[in-house]
């Protein structure tokens, strides 16, 4: 795992937040429904060739939004930006296939359960997380002495994940359980966001 602190500046973020909301006058959040019928405690859009969907059918990647659309296009910028934190890790051909972005409400309900990132066809690339707005409290199982737990049994670490960090799932920590235990109220860069809360941009390269 590669936790990059606080490596966006201000205006970086800012750009961020603009790309994300021209991305959902294409692409709405919406709040998705899982499997058993819960509703997430997050609000979810993607941009890029396919988009992470979950309804009562499962998880999978869509070529198209629920309301049947495409999704826009992966920015040429957030590709690049992916080519270059992927070069840090080795992964000189990586290519960013998609980017999920969760909206987390400053609200004591806003969480993501304990989960692997394993829906993507290809689980070898990285997983590259931009996290913009409040702190949150990640967690992540630790198999002993390192990052990277891939069994329900290893204990969890918590992260504190602040506006601008770039975290990035690789190697043995690609498959590790990960999750969001709470979003840390009025911790957001002042003016970054309209009511604070948190945007995590998640770039995955699927295939
Ligand atoms: C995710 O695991 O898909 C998102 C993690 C985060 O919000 O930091
Ligand atoms: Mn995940």
């Amino acid at each position: 795992m590669l936790h990059l602190k606080e490596i966006l500046t201000y205006n970086q973020q800012l750009r961020l937040v603009e790309m994300c909301r021209e991305i959902a006058k294409v692409a709405p959040f919406i709040t998705p429904v899982m499997p058993s019928g819960q509703p997430m405690n997050c609000q979810q859009t993607s941009c890029g060739q396919v988009g992470w969907t979950v309804d009562k059918q499962g998880y999978r990647y869509s070529h198209t939004q629920p309301n049947g659309r495409a999704f826009p296009a992966m920015p040429d910028s957030l590709a690049n930006l992916a080519d270059h934190v992927a070069s840090l890790v080795d992964e000189p051909s990586y290519f960013a296939h998609t980017c999920l972005i969760n909206h987390y409400q400053a609200s004591s309900k806003s969480k993501l359960g304990l989960h692997q990132d394993n829906t993507e066809v290809n689980l070898e690339p990285c997983i590259i997380s931009i996290s913009i707005g409040d702190d949150c409290e990640f967690v992540m199982r630790s198999a002993p002495a390192s990052y990277g737990g891939t069994n329900r049994s290893d204990p969890t670490k918590t992260i504190i994940l602040r506006s601008g960090d770039i975290l990035v799932m690789h190697g043995q920590s690609r498959l590790a359980y990960h999750g969001v235990k709470r979003i840390i109220p009025n911790t957001a860069p002042k003016g970054l966001l309209k009511n604070n809360g948190r945007l995590n941009m998640t770039i995955r390269q699927v295939f």
